[in-house]
């Protein structure tokens, strides 16, 4: 049966005009119309997105938009903010606009004002950071604390990394801040092994408070803290973000120091939530304060400006447009600045686990393709290393370039430098090099096609002044709504995550099979079989 989406008139309407315009060249576009960098731009929250690059045209943009209408994005936008139930698979509201709402309004969702929650939390993180920032928080051994390690993993250790390292210039410097994720015994081993116990502060960030890694490195950090201080350190050197109270006392950890949240915040959602509390006590509750003040702006932008000039609805329908037309299916995302050089890494839970979903909400197999892969890395590295296949690859991968106009660290011509290269990116990918370009540079006939440049690669150029923390939010809520925007039209529940979970049971599994001392019985298929019985004998078990 043909999915509710290609039945729509946009989407049929969308085929024919893709067959019409698919081998439309930029370089046509461009010459056929001199507006077309300012008609093909739109501005939100100090962010100036130029989509002019992108393989579209005026009627692309128009059915774009009657796309996204006759899928109802606006109502269901609404009713996300509206507390609705719209994570149906989990039955949960989804409300991490509601992580960043001014102390002065209110939510009311399931008979609960969930703005005043989230603000009591605020204030409660706020008094914490203070106390730890200004040495008043002291360890067991009555010093104050001067280093931080979160554990947690996803979406508990990505935001929190992500944001550390995007604020880095706006920290607190003598406080040094670790993360811990990987069960590996490397990470939490080479995360502590300059630390010593009574200096040093354990976040323990789980929202569930049952994901092995996270708990297995907080047992590691427990074991390293009380057999140094004792186990009454724990209360000193142990705090926990959760939305699982139980589970954190029954760790040990005293729920008085625990930073709560709650089930309508997803875990890659969840870092202007309590899970940010590595970020506050890093930058301080001023700049977290503005971080927060920049989420909401843009959730303001999207909630309210029109379709045509919504810059997260019109990332999104270019990406769809990108995604299920063209068939390109990864998208790179390449910061023009040193200090977001996570975010990639940060966007690649964001989107992929949101919308990478093979059934729509009614639970029917999808006959389109949705979440696209996303990857990247901060320009200019990446331009020495995997731009090749962007430029002459096979594979077209649309590129989100990302620049700011100042940089936090001036020296001499670096910025300009690294600038320039946002600007020729785009201008290379778009317009490439002919043949005849090539051979009026003199080139050796048996060079030419090798330097010959196809160009045509679509490209969004997000320009904005300088990497603050509001525009650090801005920027992370617009991607949030670009997930919301696809994920909508897509028709996919952009809020659960039930793909992970047959990883995790099976590994639950196999655990007993490695460490049993006597020769388990193995019924897993052949290969999987081998391979347990392979490590056991190099571990000589
Ligand atoms: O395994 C996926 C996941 O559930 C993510 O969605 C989540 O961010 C991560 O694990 C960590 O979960 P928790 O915060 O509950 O430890």
């Amino acid at each position: 049966m043909t999915s509710r989406l290609r039945q729509r008139p946009a989407w049929r309407k969308l085929e024919e005009h893709f067959e019409a315009i698919k081998d439309v060249h930029l370089r046509e576009l461009f010459a056929d119309d001199p507006h077309r960098a300012t008609k093909f731009s739109a501005e939100a929250e100090g962010i100036y997105l130029d989509f002019s690059k992108n393989r579209v045209t005026d009627e692309t943009m128009a059915l774009l938009m009657q796309l996204a209408r006759e899928s109802g994005l606006e109502e269901r936008r609404d009713a996300m903010f509206n507390g609705a139930h719209i994570n149906v698979s989990e039955d949960r509201a989804v409300l991490h606009v509601a992580l960043r709402m001014p102390a002065d309004t209110s939510l009311m969702v399931d008979g609960v004002d969930v703005v005043a929650q989230v603000h009591g939390v605020l204030a409660r993180m706020r008094d914490f950071c203070v106390n730890v920032r200004s040495g008043q928080w002291k360890g067991a051994t009555g010093k104050p604390i001067k280093n931080v390690v979160n554990v947690g993993i996803g979406g508990s250790d990505l935001g929190p990394v992500m944001a550390y390292e995007a604020l880095r210039h706006y920290s607190q410097r003598d406080l040094t801040l670790r993360f811990v994720s990987n069960v590996d015994s490397t990470d939490f081993a080479e995360a502590v092994r300059d630390l010593v116990p009574d200096e040093t502060l354990f976040i323990i960030s789980s929202k569930t408070f049952t994901t092995l890694e996270t708990l297995t490195n907080a047992r590691s950090a427990r074991d390293w803290v009380t057999t140094t201080l004792g186990e009454h350190a724990v209360a000193r050197h142990f705090v926990a973000v959760s939305t699982n109270d139980q589970l954190v006392a029954e760790f040990g950890i005293d729920t008085s120091n625990m930073f709560g949240f709650w089930d309508w915040v997803g875990g890659r959602y969840s870092m202007d939530s309590a899970i940010g509390l590595s970020t506050m006590l890093a930058v301080g509750p001023e700049h977290f304060d503005e971080l927060l003040a920049g989420f909401h702006a843009m959730d303001e932008h999207f909630r309210t400006a029109p379709l045509e000039k919504n810059v997260p609805a019109l990332m999104g329908l270019l990406g769809l447009w990108n995604r299920d037309f063209f068939g390109f299916a990864s998208v790179g995302v390449m910061p023009y600045e040193q200090y977001l050089k996570r975010l990639p890494a940060y966007l690649q839970q964001l989107t992929m686990e949101s919308n990478g979903k093979h059934v729509t909400l009614e639970g029917e197999v999808v006959d389109y393709d949705t979440g696209a892969l996303y990857w990247g890395e901060p320009g200019t590295n990446g331009q020495h290393s995997f731009y090749q296949l962007i430029h002459q690859g096979t594979a077209i991968v649309p590129v989100d370039l990302i620049g700011f106009a100042r940089s936090l660290n001036p020296i001499g011509p670096h910025h300009d430098i690294l600038s320039s290269n946002v600007f020729a990116q785009a201008e290379a990918l778009a317009f490439g090099k002919t043949e005849a370009q090539v051979r009026a540079e003199g080139t050796p006939e048996h060079v030419v096609a090798h330097r010959v440049m196809e160009g045509n690669r679509p490209t969004n150029v997000l320009l904005c002044e300088v990497l603050t923390p509001r525009l650090l939010g801005s920027l992370i809520a617009l991607y949030e709504h670009l997930v919301f925007t696809q994920g909508t039209i897509w028709d996919i529940d952009s809020f659960d995550q039930w793909g992970v979970e047959l990883g995790k049971v099976l590994a639950v599994r196999i655990i007993p099979e490695l460490e049993a001392s006597e020769e388990p019985v193995l019924d897993h298929d052949s290969s999987t079989n081998e391979l347990i019985r392979r490590y056991r004998a190099w571990k000589q078990r």
